[in-house]
Order: C-alpha cells, then structure tokens, then sequence
C-alpha cells in the first residue's frame, strides 16, 4: 500500500491463523499458486528464529530444500540492513 507517496505497511492481527511464517504462507497461496519449496521457504522464511521446538522441523526442511536458507538470509538482508 501506498501512502502520502510512501510505501505503508500494517501488521495484521486479524487473519486467525496462527505463526507468523505459516500465517504469511497462507495468505500468499490465497491469491497465488505456490511450489512446494515456495511454501517452504515461505514458512521457514525466519530461520532459527522460531521457538526452539520447531528447530528439529526447520532442519528437515532446510535439507529438503536448502533454498530456505537462502529465503531466510533475504529477509534478514531486507528486515534487518535495508529496513525493509
Ligand atoms: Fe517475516
């Protein structure tokens, strides 16, 4: 969205579904067809910032489909160094 000629974003708390990285995964499928790694990389986008009882899952997934690691570095490059 765009506001005053700036990009606006909103945190939403009102879709009902749980997890951040899940949440994000199910809304983009939503509106759009999604690979199987796609989704992964979706809902692992936050690495081992998660709770430390999905970190057996994450590991799985990251073998599967070693471009998760890939996605997560990308958000931490946009979240964390651009702003983003
Ligand atoms: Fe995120």
């Amino acid at each position: 969205m765009v506001r005053d000629g700036k990009p606006h974003y909103e945190h939403r708390r009102d879709t009902g579904i749980p997890g951040h990285g899940t949440k994000s995964a199910v809304m983009a499928l939503s509106r759009m067809y999604l690979t199987d790694e796609e989704i992964r990389c979706i809902c692992w986008h936050m690495g081992a910032f998660t709770g430390k009882d999905l970190w057996g899952g994450y590991a799985e997934a990251v073998k599967k489909y070693p471009n998760i690691l890939w996605t997560h570095q990308a958000d931490m490059v946009a979240s964390n160094v651009n702003g983003i």
